[in-house]
């Protein structure tokens, strides 16, 4: 029997890269649609596997998008324009490839009769709150990079019927070496300038930040693609894990102290009003999602990679998104 075929967009991506190579090891057809803004290599070591189809494509031309879907069984939707910055520098093709071409994927999809969409959301939607956020707590997107995301979900669960299941995931920020290394996520970048520089400077650090491995992120997209759709009944998850919830000031420290001689300059100013600190109750009651990764690993990971110059250049605009 053929084997099950999943549409990974974003496949070349930091999340993309690692779900991809965990697909094709469980067995599943994997069709990649990126059109590799931070290059192909990340896929160079599982190119010509023989259930692996790479689509060199743009989500935002509808044809490549209809060709594409022929075939698969479910979509797991990363490809975007990721993060506050990025978004900020490019706005119009930010909306059209966060939001237009997730409406259009997700429409298409739906009239073929595909009946699960796995969509990655973000934290980030919840923006300024004091709170515990729970699922049901109120969004407050503050950059246009979430507004873009609760725009598509709200109009994605919208969609949805007997026939077609999104599932959104609002992943808390990423952290963790990839095939597809990004060091403009805070504690990459914090632990790779500790390594480097081993100087690393706070803008403000009361802001809460909840966090999550990449490679947990990556287990969680496949645990939904897996979920018979009634666990995915509640829909939205936030994604990641209690514990792992900080204020920037504490992720600091945690850098400093794993990665010896390490100043730590305080700025008063912030950059980034955002702060959040989440509740990831119902994912794991609803689909037993633990997380296998903390923080302090994280770090240690990044500082040894460092220390064994596996990464040659770690400013090299490859690794970025946006410069921070
Ligand atoms: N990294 C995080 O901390 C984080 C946190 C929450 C949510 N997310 C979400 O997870 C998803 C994956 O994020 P990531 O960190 O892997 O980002 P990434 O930037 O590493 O990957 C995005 C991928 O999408 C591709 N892409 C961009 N525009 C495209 C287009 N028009 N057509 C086809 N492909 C296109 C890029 O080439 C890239 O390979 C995104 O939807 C993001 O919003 C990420």
């Amino acid at each position: 029997m053929a084997s099950k075929r999943i549409l990974v967009t974003g496949g070349a991506g930091y999340v993309g890269s690692i779900l991809a190579r965990n697909l094709l090891k469980a067995g599943y057809g994997v069709r990649v649609l990126d059109n590799f803004l931070y290059s192909q290599k990340s896929l160079e070591e599982i190119q010509g596997h023989e259930r692996l189809e790479l689509v060199n494509g743009n989500i935002t031309d509808f044809n490549i998008v209809e060709k594409t879907l022929e075939g698969i069984e479910s979509v797991v939707h990363l490809a975007a324009i990721v993060g506050d910055a990025a978004c900020n520098m490019q706005a119009d093709l930010a909306v059209r490839v966060n939001y237009s071409a997730t409406m259009n994927l997700a429409r298409q999809a739906k009239k073929r009769g595909i009946n699960k969409l796995v969509f990655a959301s973000t934290c980030s939607n919840y923006g300024q709150n004091e709170e515990v956020l729970t699922e049901d707590s109120p969004l407050n997107p503050v950059s246009l990079y979430a507004m873009t995301k609760v725009t598509s979900e709200k109009e994605l669960l919208e969609m949805e019927d007997e026939t077609f299941h999104p599932c959104i995931l609002r992943l808390a920020t990423l952290y963790g070496l990839s095939p597809r290394m990004r060091f403009d996520l805070v504690v990459n970048y914090f632990s790779m300038k500790a390594s480097v520089e081993k100087e690393i400077s706070v803008f403000g650090g009361g802001q809460w930040r909840p966090f999550l491995h990449v490679a947990d992120a990556a287990r969680a997209v496949q645990t939904c693609v897996e979920a018979p759709n009634e666990k995915l009944s509640k829909k939205v998850f936030n994604c990641g894990c209690d514990k792992e919830n900080y204020t920037i000031k504490q992720l600091a420290e945690l850098v400093a102290e794993k990665i010896s001689g390490t100043k730590i300059d305080y700025v008063k100013e912030i950059k980034d009003q955002r702060t959040y600190r989440v509740d990831f109750t119902r994912v794991k009651k609803e689909l037993g999602f633990e997380i296998t990764k903390t923080v302090p690993q994280g770090i240690e990971e990044i500082k040894k990679e460092m220390e064994e110059n596996k990464i040659k250049n770690p400013k090299d605009r490859v690794y970025y998104n946006y410069l921070p």
